[in-house]
């Protein structure tokens, strides 16, 4: 290959998704070799000829790969991966991930930018819809599902796309949750925590990852030789390719961490950053780059390799082309995949006087923005999900004739500030039983570049339901939204709510399952959920600090006296305002049946370091209906030589019980599994007290069991 025909491999340029004509000059830089991938290339045709002329026409006749952000389904749209995540069920999230390849790889794309492993502490940020949420276990579970749905069994058939590890790294702890910013990381959490789920996607043979656009620690992450050179490729032995994100190397500029595109790509390069998104500075300067000595050819034979590898493991050389039949899209499987998926990832978050479900006899006063909004209901990123395809709760209800409803949308979008409607909507919750209130955010206000400042129901909506409410009708209240809704003003107004997230093409008849009992629902937050913005960041796994919270002594400042002497209050890491508790923790979801847990047992309460410790607990459906329920397994390491979180996932599993029937789980790991990242920059193990707990969520402390690890 010629020095141009290498720099050409490291080029991957494209469209916006919103540019429909392929550019003439795009085929003529083919032809000479100089584009080595493409992204969102939508017309099939153009696909086609593209990579005729790469394979017949071009000096080496190397195939294109061609990307696209399949992010939670292609045509068939799944929940959002947060919403994903809340169903704990990896199996599901790797079926999703399997038929988005299967439907993508119709039109040609054998690479999409997923999975997005960011650990996402902050709902504020508009991205935290496209993570797993706050927990390093539960997202690297979520990776493996997502790459091995990705890339199937075998790279190498026509419907496997290639994976990709994003944003490498910390772009989800951006500095007050503002998209692209600053992200300062200290070496303890960035192992502990971060980069977990990264480690968990090379394991599972990710064959790309992207890096991020913000600066971790004062070096941006596209030109950070730490984490692309010594951590990925040196100490965990990555040998796919890395790809910026789109102009992220050129942004360094903008960063104030090189002065032009010239000294951009340089420093890129010599992190051993292998391709790059849309921006053109290894094009345009690589050459001399080599010319002055700043960068080899031999490094650059390095991250060509790096491409060329995944291209064969893809089989590209062997079969470039795709079989554009696409009869499967939207089959009757991926709906009902689809739909298994927004039924697993739905959230109940309470039920007074067991409101839900709600029967046949009762007449339902269908309300709200998000109840027909087919659109909004796909949720973000979802280039290519159309929303003629998408089933509302609406429509599912209207479908079927023993439903007695009114409907009224009482606010036409989620913004809408107007309350010309409200008279309406009123009307019919009076002539109703129950009103389903379906609220949230449309689709827009989440994803990149749509971080909120404030995390309440949007426009009139919050006024709206205070209305409703005057009616003294039951208000189920059920969320569509991209992050966690702060409900402080309505919550007392409503007596259920239900959080779906986006809930993807078939999030209607799945929420009619929900809402009417056909499904118990059975998801659990992925992510904490917070009472007030004021709050955040707030995770479960926080520090203990040397004066943890005593719920005794706390005192709400409307109970301070008047002049009270300074100190009088307990001194306690807490909000005077919003005290210390969120909403709801990490790990919480009702059930319309009730679970207990009794028995936990541990295998040795003083094992020793190498061993496999079992603990065990016996779960009991007490309630006549089916259900499924994810078992929490938390453990805190008491004493280490650095603090140690106060709990952290070790486990979970998902089981399903039949009324009255009792299961018994044993949770088993190893004393490696209790590790951290320590002082010495070294993963260790350290011998003493342990607890550990069985838990329904993060704050469910009933089971607990304590050993000492010799
Ligand atoms: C995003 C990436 C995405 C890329 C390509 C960027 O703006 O940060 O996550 O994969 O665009 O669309």
């Amino acid at each position: 290959m010629s020095l141009e025909e290498k720099i050409g491999q490291t080029a991957q340029r494209g469209k916006s998704s919103r540019v429909k004509e392929l550019p003439s000059e795009l085929k003529e830089a083919v032809r000479k070799g100089e584009i080595g991938s493409f992204l969102n290339i939508m017309d099939k045709n153009d696909a086609k000829e593209l990579q005729r002329i790469a394979v017949e026409e071009s000096p080496s006749k190397i195939p294109l790969i061609f990307a696209r952000d399949v992010i939670h389904g292609f045509k068939t749209i799944f929940p959002i991966p947060l919403g994903q995540a809340a169903s704990f069920n990896p199996q599901i999230v790797k079926e999703g991930s399997r038929i988005a390849a299967t439907e993508a790889s119709t039109s040609g794309i054998r690479w999409t930018f997923a999975p997005m492993l960011d650990i996402s502490r902050d709902p504020r940020w508009g991205r935290i819809a496209e993570s797993a949420g706050e927990d390093p276990y539960l997202t690297s579970i979520m990776a493996k599902a997502y790459i091995n749905g990705f890339q199937g069994d075998d790279l190498s058939s026509p419907t496997s796309i290639a994976a990709c590890a994003k944003h490498f790294i910390g772009y989800g702890a951006a500095e007050g949750g503002r998209d692209y910013n600053t992200a300062n990381i200290n070496e303890n959490s960035l192992h502990n925590t971060y980069l977990k789920p990264f480690k968990a996607a090379v394991d599972a043979g990710s064959a790309t990852f992207m890096t991020s656009f913000n600066d971790l620690n004062g070096v941006p992450a596209s030109a950070n030789k730490y984490i692309l050179k010594d951590i990925l490729r040196d100490k965990w032995g990555f040998d796919g390719f890395v790809v910026s994100d789109w102009n992220s190397i050129i942004e360094m500029v903008n960063h104030g961490f090189a002065k032009d595109q010239k000294e951009a790509a340089k420093k890129a390069a010599n992190a051993m950053l292998d391709m790059e998104m849309t921006s053109t500075s290894y094009q345009d300067h690589m050459k001399t780059l080599i010319e002055e000595k700043k960068f080899s050819e031999n490094e650059l034979d390095v991250m060509v390799k790096n491409i060329l590898r995944i291209k064969f493991r893809l089989g590209l050389f062997d079969n470039p082309y795709f079989d554009p039949k696409d009869d499967i899209l939207y089959s009757e499987h991926h709906l009902s995949k689809a739909k298994e998926a927004a039924l697993e990832s739905t959230v109940l978050l309470k039920n007074n006087n067991n409101i839900l479900p709600i029967s046949k006899s009762k007449k339902i006063a269908i309300i709200g923005p998000l109840a027909n909004a087919p659109h909004e209901q796909l949720g973000t990123w979802t280039f290519d999900g159309e929303k003629e395809h998408t089933v509302t709760p609406l429509d599912a209800f209207k479908k079927d004739e023993s439903y007695k409803i009114l409907y009224s949308d009482g606010l036409s979008y989620s913004r809408d500030k107007s309350n010309k409607k409200f008279a309406e909507a009123i009307q019919i919750a009076r002539s109703s039983d129950v009103v389903l209130f379906f609220a949230g955010e449309e689709a827009i206000l989440s994803g990149e570049a749509h971080s909120r400042a404030n995390l309440n129901l949007p426009g009139a909506q919050e006024e709206l339901i205070n209305e409703l409410q005057k009616t003294g009708k039951p208000i189920v209240l059920v969320i569509m939204a991209g992050r966690p809704i702060t409900l402080g003003n309505i919550l007392d107004k409503v007596d259920a709510v239900v959080m779906a997230w986006h809930p993807g093409t078939m999030g209607g008849p799945a929420l009619k399952d929900i809402i009417t009992g056909v499904v118990t629902p059975s998801g659990k937050l992925p992510v904490t959920w917070p009472k007030e913005v004021g709050q955040i960041p707030m995770h479960y796994n926080h520090k203990n600090t040397g004066r943890p919270v005593i719920p005794e002594e706390f005192v709400h400042m409307d109970s301070i006296p008047i002049a009270a002497w300074q100190s009088s209050l307990g001194n306690t890491s807490h909000y005077l305002d919003a005290g210390y508790l969120p909403q709801y923790p990490f790990g919480y979801g009702l059930s319309y049946t009730n679970f207990t847990y009794s028995d936990i047992n541990i295998s040795s309460k003083t094992p020793k370091m190498g061993d496999t410790i079992t603990v065990s607990i016996k779960v009991t459906n007490n309630g006549e209906i089916k259900a499924k329920e994810t078992v929490q397994l938390y453990f805190r390491d008491m004493v280490g030589s650095l603090t140690r979180p106060i709990k952290e996932l070790l486990r979970f599993e998902k089981i399903e019980l039949a009324g009255g029937e009792s299961k018994t789980i044993d949770f088993q790991f190893s004393t490696e599994d209790l590790s951290f990242y320590g002082p010495d920059k070294k993963w260790i193990t350290e011998s003493g007290d342990f607890k550990v707990w069985v838990a329904k969520h993060a704050h469910d402390e009933t089971n607990e069991i304590e050993f000492t690890l010799e």
